[in-house]
């Protein structure tokens, strides 16, 4: 009884949560001192264990220098880092990177960009809220998958740029950060093809490898605004998950809340200026058949906001022009020793996959599905 009473009211606050398209912030510019049922963890249960007893301060995620890696002389270097992010990627499946090469004020313009967007009026920004990510290059929304789970929402707010082969037409984006946007993927997109670089040879394959079967191809870009919660220990910002694509490039401001299991325990990701996260994604973990593993993380609410962050995610979207793309284990990294253990998917499959497990039932290992 109950508990029916508590799904009806969550019911009702999810309604009144998505009409008013005013996001988390929304309800911190309205003054509340105490966080809606529907973004209390313990209370409308979740099948992740978000206890934090197991907070791990000694381990600390692998930073990684990238000064000279990709000169005409670093040989040395090279083979260095190579087997530094080998190491990184085997271990933890997640590093930080310095001297990656993106202008410090590049970094701190998305930044700057992203927050500007979400502390627009409510009203500027509402013409954007939406949930069509089949169609649309731009949106903005709070937790992705909102309408989709039963499992208690996070403390945070959205915009997404989908930049795939074809660009986006300038009107579709804001005017407060469209053309910093632009920028930042461009240069992400170059720094993704030193990455995948490094990372073909540290799979033992020729440097061109990963750009060449497509893995830099596209980005799909979550900017999240987390804004300072008055309760945070009973929600999260995200919750625990693992990311869909190859890798992610992940920058944010200076306020902590990311966290890596590792070993079972949470690790702090903290951030330093200027540095970037690299993680590895699920379908990363599927050409790789298992060598390199997606990592779970999370992050958690707090006091301090806003939180800005900026994660591009490299794969095509599920558009229907990449609908025909598919991705399975490399076969020359497969033997008679290591043979296939994932069938061939799509990026439509693997979309299909996180709505439903994200946040919810199964986020253990998404990839369970695809599974010879
Ligand atoms: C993500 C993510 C971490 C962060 O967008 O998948 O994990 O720090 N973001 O916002
Ligand atoms: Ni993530």
């Amino acid at each position: 009884m109950a508990g029916q009473k508590l799904m009806r009211d969550r019911e009702s606050e999810i309604k009144s949560f998505e009409e008013s398209k005013a996001g988390v912030k929304g309800l911190v510019d309205a003054g509340i001192v105490k966080i809606p049922g529907m973004f209390i963890h313990e209370r409308l249960g979740s099948d992740v264990n978000e206890d934090d007893s197991s907070i791990n301060s000694v381990d600390k995620v692998p930073l990684v220098d990238l000064q000279g890696v990709n000169d005409e002389d670093g040989g040395r270097r090279r083979v260095k880092v190579i087997d530094q992010v080998n190491n990184a990627c085997e271990k933890y499946g997640l590093f930080q990177i310095i001297n990656h090469g993106i202008p410090l004020q590049v970094m701190d313009e998305v930044l700057d960009g992203i927050r500007a967007f979400h502390e627009l009026d409510v009203e500027a920004k509402k013409q954007y809220y939406s949930r069509e990510y089949d169609t649309k290059h731009f949106l903005y929304n709070s937790n992705f998958n909102l309408l989709q789970t039963q499992g208690p929402a996070a403390w945070r707010d959205t915009l997404t740029f989908i930049r795939g082969s074809s660009l986006p037409r300038p009107q579709e984006l804001p005017p407060v950060c469209r053309d910093i946007l632009m920028q930042y993927t461009t240069e992400m997109m170059k720094l993704g093809e030193t990455i995948y670089g490094i990372l073909s040879e540290a799979l033992g394959l020729d440097r061109h490898y990963l750009k060449d079967i497509g893995c830099n191809d596209a980005i799909f870009c979550p900017c999240h605004y987390y804004p300072a919660c008055p309760e945070p220990e009973l929600t999260m910002g995200s919750t625990t998950h693992v990311d869909s694509g190859f890798i992610t490039l992940l920058a944010t401001n200076h306020i902590p809340g990311l966290q890596l299991l590792y070993q079972g325990n949470w690790i702090d990701v903290l951030p330093t200026h200027g540095s970037l996260v690299v993680n590895i994604g699920n379908l990363m973990q599927l050409i790789s058949n298992n060598r390199f593993t997606a990592p779970l993380h999370r992050v958690l609410a707090s006091k301090e906001g806003p939180r800005i962050s900026v994660a591009c995610i490299f794969r095509t979207h599920h558009y229907p022009e990449n609908s025909a793309r598919v991705y399975e284990p490399i076969k020359e990294l497969l033997s008679e020793d290591n043979p296939a253990i994932y069938r061939p998917v799509t990026v439509k499959d693997i979309m299909s996959n996180k709505l439903s497990t994200y946040a919810g039932t199964t986020v253990g290992n998404s990839l369970n599905k695809f599974l010879l």
